[in-house]
Parts: structure tokens; C-alpha cells; sequence
């Protein structure tokens, strides 16, 4: 099983480099997260974002797995399904999609419980995508949610009501003014209906039995190191392992089965949502950076928070992931910058570290450049890297001497066909 993840805060550009290495796959595994995901893919000139639906869903004969440790929002779901149809009427989403029983099912209550704590002075604010994924991730920890293999129950229906209505009860208690429960609970039931046309499997057999059958897996992970529950920028993370540890957790495939895990950074940084971003550019270049690579949130439509390439956050992702090949995306959006700048180390109370993940806040930490020629040359329609500017190559050859792993791969544009193999 090789393994995509992204290093950075999420959206480097994972969907596009999945949809494009998958054809080499006969599986395409979600294993963490849900809709809180925003996977954007270019066809036919058309762009569409997968949230839950795995990124192999656009090749033919590949079977793509929502794993064990994804969460699985029925209402959501319904309607990725049917944009996914309008996008492309050919698509099998029915037969190519197949679903852990495992997997953990997001109520509508988590959805306004997301919000409520977002909008409570009494809560951090995290910045989430309000899609319920932190109350669906907590109730699965507190043993108190149901699964999407529960839906066969005969008291399913009955579960479901008493956890809607429980914490119902507590959001209005708490004085919200909340949609009427027989609408949300009818408009969910109606989306476990649609959910059913889909197959509903034990994941880890599956993938286990595939593997040893001579099928090749290609783990798709969701969010990114640095919003990782355990070592991202804790409180500003997302609640599931989005780890390479994590594609063995969430699938159930022992870590003994890893070949390669690629990791996926842009040349830059962004991140949605609160938190710590030592390198984070706050005059205009910020902004010129955001429109030119179109930095807007693809699942909330945030504008994103834009800053240099963080090398020690970089460094200390490829180490908790084992990263064996780096995929560089977006180094195109930096062209014709007359420098570009990358961060080395920071500072912290006078001293020098290289850790953010314990911090809490920018102000706690400077980070330090170090300054280098831009590229001018427009990078977008060039095939070879030999065609490559001299001063992207050094780029480059910089990223790889301090990351200790190749560049493989350089995305040179949102479409299907710009990217070049490096090595
Ligand atoms: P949640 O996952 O919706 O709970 O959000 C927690 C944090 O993760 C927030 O800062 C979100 O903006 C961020 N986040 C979640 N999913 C993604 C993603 O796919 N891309 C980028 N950021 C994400």
C-alpha cells in the first residue's frame, strides 16, 4: 500500500495528484475524515471538489474505500453524489464506491453542535469547516454514536431519534435557535435511504484480502501533518490522524505493508481556520499570492491565510510520516517573483527552535528567512524538468538537500496534464 498525505495545513493539491498517479492503482482508500475535505479535480476543462467521495472516482475499474476511520455524513453525502452525477452522468459512483461498516455516521446534531461551539465565547474557536466533525470524532471516543453498518438495526431508527434528540435538547437549553427537528430528522432518514443504494463492506477485510491477492492500494489521506489531532498545531487541528499512521489505523493494514508514502506541500503555505502560522505574509504580496493561486477555501470558501514555506514544520512532517517522496504543487503561483523566501528556523524567546506544534500563538515565535532568486519564467505549460529555470532548480535542489528525500514530482498548474516527473 503506498500512502498520499498532505504536510502543510491541508488543500496542497492531494485530489489532483491522486486522481492523476491512481491509474497506477486498482484502490483508491479514504481513511480519515469526511466532508470537512475539499479535493478539487480538473476534467474537461471543469472543476468539481470531492469531500468524502475518494479521489480514484474518476478512473474506470478503480474501487475506491470510505475507510473505517472516515466519518460519514449521510445528508452531505446525498448531495456530493448527485453533483458528482451532474459533473459527469457516466461515472459508476453506485458500483465504485464501497463503504466501511465501520465507518462512523454524522448526525445533524453534530452539524449545530460544530456551530454552536464555534460561535460560543464559552469554546475555543477552531476555525472549523462546521460539517460536525469534531462532535462526530468526540462522540465516537465517548462510545455514544452509531455506525453506518447500525443502519440494518431494527432499532436503528430509534437510536438515531435518541441522540438527536438529546442533544437537541441541550442546544436549546443552551438557548439556540436551531432548524425544526422533524425537518432535520426526516431530511436525514431520507439521505440513510440513498445511502443504502451503496455497499456496505468490512473495509479491512476487503483491503487485506486485495493485498494479498496482488492488488495495489493507494491510501488517500484527508486534511494534513500539521492539523493532525496528536502533533498538528493543537487546539487548531481537525479531530481524526491524518498521519500515514493513520492510513494504517483507518484501514486496518499493518504498517508493514506501507511501499511508498508520497507527501504533498505547495511551494508556499496556507492555511483556513485559526492557529499558529509563524510564516504567515500580512502585507499586499499576501494577497497577490491568494488571488493568483486562487486561495480560497474549496469546501467553506474562506479566503485562506497565505505565508512562506515553512521548512521546520516541513521537515518535522516528513519525519512523522516517513515521507519517502515529495510532490511540490503550485511553485507556478511564485513565478515572477523577483524572490521568493523560505522559513529556516524559528525564533522563540531569544532562542532558535524548530518546533511550532507545542506553541499557541504567533506571537511566541519570529520565523527566520532566507531569501532566494525568483523564478520569472511562466513554468505552466512546460514538460521536461531540463526545460525547468535555473532558479526554480535550486529551489528545488535547496528543498530536497535540508528534507533529505526527492522532489518526484512538480505540479505545474490545476490541470490533469501539468505536472512533471522530476526523477
Ligand atoms: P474541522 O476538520 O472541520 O473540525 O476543522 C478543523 C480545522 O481543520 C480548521 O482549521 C479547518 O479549516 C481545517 N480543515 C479541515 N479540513 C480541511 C481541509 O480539507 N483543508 C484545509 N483545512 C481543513
Amino acid at each position: 500500500m503506498d500512502i498520499v498525505l498532505g504536510l502543510q495545513w491541508g488543500d496542497e493539491g492531494k485530489g489532483k495528484f491522486i486522481d492523476l498517479i491512481s491509474e497506477d492503482y486498482d484502490i483508491v482508500a479514504r481513511f480519515n475524515g469526511g466532508a470537512n475535505a475539499g479535493h478539487s479535480i480538473e476534467r474537461k476543462g471543469k472543476r468539481i471538489t470531492l469531500k468524502s467521495l475518494p479521489s480514484g472516482i474518476f478512473i474506470e475499474g478503480i474501487q475506491n474505500v470510505i475507510g473505517t476511520g472516515m466519518v460519514v455524513d449521510p445528508v452531505n453525502f446525498k448531495q456530493e453524489v448527485l453533483n458528482l452525477k451532474s459533473f459527469d452522468e457516466s461515472i459508476q459512483v453506485e458500483e465504485y464506491v464501497v463503504i466501511s461498516q465501520k465507518a462512523h455516521l454524522v448526525l445533524p446534531v453534530y452539524k449545530l453542535m460544530d456551530i454552536f461551539m464555534e460561535e460560543n465565547p464559552f469554546y475555543t474557536t477552531v476555525g472549523t469547516t462546521k460539517n460536525g466533525i469534531g462532535p462526530t470524532y468526540a462522540n465516537k471516543a465517548l462510545r455514544q454514536n452509531v455506525r453506518v453498518g447500525d443502519m440494518y438495526a431494527s432499532d436503528f431508527k430509534a437510536r438515531v431519534h435518541h441522540i438527536l434528540e438529546r442533544e437537541y435538547n441541550l442546544l436549546i437549553s443552551y438557548g439556540q435557535t436551531l432548524p425544526p427537528f422533524e425537518t432535520m430528522e426526516e431530511e436525514f432518514f431520507d439521505a440513510v435511504d440513498f445511502l443504502k443504494r451503496f455497499k456496505f463492506i468490512d473495509s479491512e477485510m476487503f483491503l487485506n484480502n486485495s493485498l494479498s491477492g496482488g492488488k495495489k492500494i493507494l491510501a488517500e489521506g484527508a486534511q494534513a501533518a500539521m492539523l493532525d489531532i496528536d502533533h498538528g498545531t493543537y487546539p487548531h487541528v481537525t479531530s481524526s490522524t491524518t498521519l500515514s499512521a493513520g492510513a494504517c489505523s483507518g484501514l486496518g493494514i499493518s504498517p508493514k505493508k506501507v511501499g511508498e508514502i508520497y507527501g504533498v506541500t505547495k511551494a508556499y503555505c496556507t492555511r483556513v481556520g485559526n492557529g499558529i502560522f509563524p510564516t504567515e505574509i500580512f502585507d499586499e504580496l499576501g494577497g497577490e499570492i491568494r488571488s493568483r493561486g486562487n486561495e480560497f477555501g474549496s469546501n467553506t470558501g474562506r479566503p485562506r491565510r497565505i505565508g512562506w514555506l515553512d521548512l521546520p514544520a516541513l521537515k518535522y512532517a516528513v519525519m512523522i510520516n516517513g515521507v519517502t517522496q515529495l510532490v511540490l504543487t503550485k511553485a507556478d503561483i511564485l513565478s515572477g517573483l523577483r524572490s521568493v523566501a523560505v522559513c529556516t528556523h524559528y525564533e522563540s524567546d531569544g532562542k532558535k527552535t524548530e518546533m511550532i506544534s507545542g506553541l499557541f500563538s504567533n506571537d511566541q515565535v519570529r520565523s527566520v528567512l532566507k531569501w532566494m532568486k525568483g523564478w520569472s519564467t511562466d513554468i505552466s505549460d512546460l514538460k521536461e524538468s531540463s526545460h525547468l529555470p535555473a532558479e526554480l532548480i535550486d529551489f528545488l535542489t535547496f528543498l530536497e538537500k535540508e528534507l533529505a528525500i526527492p522532489v518526484s514530482y512538480l505540479s505545474t498548474g490545476p490541470g490533469r496534464e501539468q505536472i512533471i516527473k522530476m526523477h
